[in-house]
């Protein structure tokens, strides 16, 4: 085995179809040249607005309070520097694969897998946190028409087995089931209910989400028989998502009670940052615009901009919804996971004939978004079958439906499975880390490709770039006030920084407290070496503080979620190396 060969790079002519009319390209025709910037816009909220403002918002609310938004837009602003960097690469590398294909031409081949491995935590994990969110609203519609599903096969395993331990320790303490039902949420209730009345093996309670699996079946089975237009997400369903929300927030206004709003960061930072991974869940999506590169009438031109139009469309409408929904409730009620229909409900505005309209579009929008994630990571096998790092039989194609019917009934397995029994928070925060690590990714990329002497030479094409910012002195400069601030300002004051005892839990001391601080240290010293790499090689800004912002995010999703997407790099890496690294069409 060879050092080297963990970075062979994929000439980016041979990743282009007009550029190679015999290469792997060739076997996926070129696509007609359509898109427009609407139609791209379009696609990128089909793909954004779903489970996040319709489900994860809640909790995230109920964590942060209204001080939330500030979440809201710092996320905004981060995931607006890695869609530049997106956009660049999608400009000079119009295929499909994503950030996949990117890291193949710019990185090498053993982080192009890290990427493809990555990007299933983005598709098919996130998937299933999408499909636990449609379940909740799904029943919750059902319900409003009187038909209730049996409470154990509609929640997961681990919310029902938190659900019964809390109320039991309520009931330990003399509490009678009526004191406890004021005193834990309608959710904590059912989880409970759910436990106890479910059917057992042995001493094991059968609880799952139904629903959950029956929508991934339904997808997916559309997806197989291939519904190609579908990928486009019709403007018409993102009219109606658009149209309910908009419709919620010039209703809702009416209902705000602005005493809500105060304390208006009633858990400080650290109760805002808990909501990083659901609010940042919110916003992805915007980087599955790359992926219809080969068919943009002008990528360059468009491409940059639907991705920067539908981040600014989907900013706007989260922070409005933040503001009614915590305006209309107090933020401490909303850890439910239908939030939107919950705060128009007999606690909120009591309307309830909207908290219907409401649940039957999050069902619509919802299902939308599982469509292009359950359409898009067949895609993305079959990328990496093409290059031989997966086995051919991931780039199969239906004789008939002309779909890659292994994949795409393999991503239907991977997400209907879980889906059963996996906790909403769980696999929100796995999809978060791993689209994060992309994001970095894309962000180091351009980077990479900015600093080849290639770059530069004028190819005659236009295209996109991201606008050049010397960052020699900024970024250090930025570096060093953040880093301060981190110290002086953190919440728990300038001593406890480097203290080893947690002030909210002196027990809790040593390795313990440590432990959590690992990501944050890691990032700083990954972001002083940053800093002085800018400082010689006068780096492009946009890219650094992609990097940066995305990096920063990654810091705050806790250290069992990096030990978890560490495990799952590991697995990803013994596979490559059994089978992808042998069998690499370059290798070859
Ligand atoms: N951003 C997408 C959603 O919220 C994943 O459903």
């Amino acid at each position: 085995m060879k050092w080297s060969d963990l970075f062979r790079v994929k000439n980016i002519n041979d990743i282009l179809p007009e550029e190679n009319p015999h290469g792997s390209a060739s076997e996926n025709p070129s696509l007609k040249r359509t898109l427009t910037v609407v139609d791209l816009t379009s696609f990128g909220i089909a793909a954004v607005v779903g489970a996040g403002i319709f489900s994860t918002i809640g909790n995230a609310s109920f964590n942060g309070g209204p001080a939330v938004v500030f979440l809201f837009i710092f996320t905004a602003i981060a995931c607006a520097f890695s869609a530049m960097c997106y956009a660049e690469f999608a400009s000079r590398i119009p295929a499909a694969g994503s950030a996949y294909t990117y890291a193949y031409a710019s990185f090498g081949e053993l982080l192009a897998w890290i990427i493809g491995w990555d990007l299933v935590m983005e598709y098919a994990i996130g998937n299933i946190a999408v499909a636990i969110s449609w379940s909740d609203y799904f029943t919750g519609l059902l319900g409003g028409y009187g038909i209730h599903i049996a409470k154990c096969l509609t929640m997961d395993f681990l919310t029902s087995s938190r659900g019964f331990d809390q109320v039991s320790e309520l009931l330990a303490q003399g509490k009678s089931l009526i004191d406890v039902q004021s005193l834990v949420s309608a959710n904590v209730y059912d989880a409970y209910l759910a436990w106890t009345t479910a059917p057992r093996i042995g001493n094991i309670p059968l609880v799952c989400d139904l629903p959950a699996l029956a929508i991934t079946v339904v997808i997916t089975t559309v997806v197989y028989v291939g519904i190609q237009e579908s990928k486009r997400a019709s403007n018409l369903m993102v009219a109606l998502k658009l149209g309910v929300i908009l419709f919620v927030i010039a209703l809702g206004a009416f209902y705000v009670h602005p005493e809500n709003w105060s304390p208006f960061a009633p858990n400080g930072v650290s109760g805002v940052m808990k909501g990083v991974s659901a609010v940042f869940f919110a916003y992805i999506g915007f980087d599955a615009i790359s992926t219809t590169a080969e068919e943009c009438k002008n990528p360059q031109r468009d491409l940059p901009r639907s991705m920067i139009y539908s981040l600014s469309i989907c900013t706007v409408l989260y922070v409005a919804v933040t503001l009614i929904l915590t305006g209309i409730v107090s933020y401490k009620s909303l850890q439910v996971g239908d939030p939107l229909a919950y705060v128009f409900g007999p606690e909120g505005a009591n309307i309830p004939w909207i908290s219907g309209i409401i649940a039957v579009s999050a069902v619509i929008a919802m299902a939308s978004v599982l469509l292009v994630f359950q359409i898009g990571q067949p895609r993305i096998w079959m990328a990496m079958s093409r290059d031989g790092l997966l086995p051919p039989i991931f780039s199969s194609i239906h004789p008939k439906y002309k779909t890659p019917w292994f994949s795409t009934l393999l991503t239907g397995v991977v997400v209907a499975v879980p889906s059963l029994f996996l906790n909403l928070t769980e696999v929100t925060d796995l999809t978060s880390i791993g689209t994060l690590f992309a994001f970095t990714l894309v962000c180091g990329g351009v980077l990479m490709l900015q600093a080849n002497p290639d770059y530069h030479v004028n190819d005659g094409k236009k295209r996109f770039k991201t606008p050049y910012i010397n960052s020699k002195w900024i970024a250090p400069a930025l570096f060093i006030i953040c880093a301060v601030s981190a110290i002086v300002f953190n919440p728990e004051g300038v001593s406890n920084f480097f203290s080893s005892i947690d002030p909210s839990n002196p027990e809790l001391q040593g390795w313990e407290v440590f432990k959590h601080k690992i990501p944050l240290i890691v990032f700083m010293i990954g972001m002083a070496f940053l800093s002085i790499l800018c400082f010689i090689k006068n780096f492009s800004l946009i890219p650094v503080l992609g990097l940066a912002s995305c990096g920063y995010l990654m810091t705050e999703l806790g250290i069992l979620n990096w030990i978890r997407f560490g495990m799952w790099l590991a697995v990803g890496m013994a596979i490559y190396f059994s089978y992808g690294f042998r069998k690499s069409k370059l290798a070859r």
